[in-house]
């Protein structure tokens, strides 16, 4: 707008650093918003980018198919629980979350069922920006509130209680079997981002809670969609969240990490249950086509950076940085700004008891020679599963010194 926050001229990224254009280094903490898992100009990746894009960037994906889609496809099939099998390619995160609701829409309308029209999710959660997703997103701390009186009014269950509030208790999800025990009726899915809450407040939360929900899901006759778009492809400690809580999706959305940060693709995976359904009317059409559906370049990418991720060591990795990131963030404890520090897969986080001057804290972070992009009153870092221990640590030294 007319008087934004500043910004930073990035001319090069590798590895872990981004390089401004004044020659600052920084390090990177941030994975690009958890998609960079591989760090920056990777030779692989780069090298899937060139040669697809010696052979076609794009073609369209109607009446045309090509290699690296069917790939990604079937690598996807073979990396998610068995249920899933078959994949829909669109264009973001925001946009799987629009084709797993029309999914789920169209599943219950062309079998009949013209009541099925709401979801229920959970307070606290974000599913992008797109208008499907922002009526699932908290309806206050969304960041999509001056919208409400226009968005689709769905059903809302209390959010989940953070694992740092206490062991699991059965008491913890009364509310949403409540709301699904009355509603059930017309509820078409659930939709939720597994373990973690991410950009609506980077809340982690108990794997009963899922495994309850995936039970009411069962009990009520309603769709289970997983919103896997930040924590998939290892970020928690399992290569995807919903692995903690032994549980299966009907609708499964990946993105962000699906190209190792290279560019904007992702997924919706579903079951041969739900394309059954889609297709009782008769039609076998799932009613979405974007133009860029399954670019060859993306496509490209996404097979080489999962082939990179599955053939790393990544657990270890994701271990590591687990330990470091509790051990050194916990310093933060003493200070009296801070509410609490939380920890989970590569993901660090200090809870502020008051929101934090962004434009402020990116100078002092920039100064420290990191790069964090704290919101509200969440400082939080998502590094590269490549980062090395010192590196690291001059990013949790530094929000400990910004803090203080
Ligand atoms: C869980 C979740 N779903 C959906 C989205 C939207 O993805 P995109 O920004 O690629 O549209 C995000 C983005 O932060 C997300 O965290």
């Amino acid at each position: 707008m007319s008087n934004p926050t500043p910004v930073l001229p990035v001319v090069s990224a590798r590895g872990v650093t981004l390089k401004l254009a004044d020659g600052t280094e920084l390090i990177d903490g941030m994975s690009s918003w958890w998609s960079a898992l591989h760090g920056y100009n990777h030779p692989k990746l780069n090298q899937a980018l060139s040669d697809q894009s010696q052979k076609m960037s794009h073609v369209m994906f109607g009446g045309l198919t090509h290699e690296p889609a069917i790939t990604l496809a079937k690598r996807l099939i073979d990396i998610t629980s068995d249920n899933l099998q078959h994949v829909f390619f669109a264009d973001s995160g925001s946009v799987a979350v629009e084709v797993a609701i029309k999914m789920a829409l169209q599943f219950w309308y062309a079998q009949g069922e013209h009541k099925k029209t709401k979801l229920l999710t959970v307070n606290k959660g974000y599913f992008g920006d797109t208008f499907g997703g922002m009526a699932v997103c908290d309806p206050v701390n969304g960041m999509h509130e001056m919208f409400t009186d226009v968005l689709p009014q769905h059903i809302f269950a209390e959010a989940p209680k953070s694992l740092t509030e206490g062991a699991w208790d059965e008491s913890y999800i009364h509310d949403f079997k409540q709301k699904i025990s009355e509603n059930h009726a017309q509820i078409a899915a659930v939709i939720i981002e597994p373990m973690v809450q991410n950009a609506g407040g980077l809340r982690f939360y108990h794997a009963e809670y899922l495994q309850a929900v995936r039970e009411l899901c069962n009990k009520y006759n309603v769709l289970l969609i997983l919103d896997e778009i930040a924590t998939g492809f290892g970020r928690t400690g399992t290569l995807f969240a919903y692995e903690q809580a032994n549980i299966q999706a009907d609708i499964l959305c990946l993105g962000k990490a699906l190209t190792g940060g290279y560019m904007t693709l992702s997924a919706v995976l579903t079951s041969r249950k739900v394309v059954a359904g889609i297709e009782a009317d008769g039609k076998g059409v799932l009613m979405h086509g974007p133009t860029f559906m399954a670019n060859p370049l993306a496509c490209s990418v996404a097979n080489a950076s999962i082939d990179l991720l599955l053939a790393s060591p990544w657990q270890q990795r994701v271990k590591a940085i687990e330990s470091q990131l509790a051990r050194e963030l916990a310093e933060c404890n003493q200070l009296n700004t801070v509410k609490e520090v939380r920890v989970k897969g590569a993901i660090g986080v200090v809870e502020l008891h008051e929101p934090i001057d962004v434009a402020w804290s990116q100078k002092q972070f920039t100064a420290e020679g990191v790069w964090l992009r704290p919101f509200g009153k969440l400082v939080y870092v998502m590094p590269p599963f490549i980062i090395k221990e010192q590196e690291l640590k001059k990013i949790t030294q530094a929000i400990f010194k910004i803090l203080s």
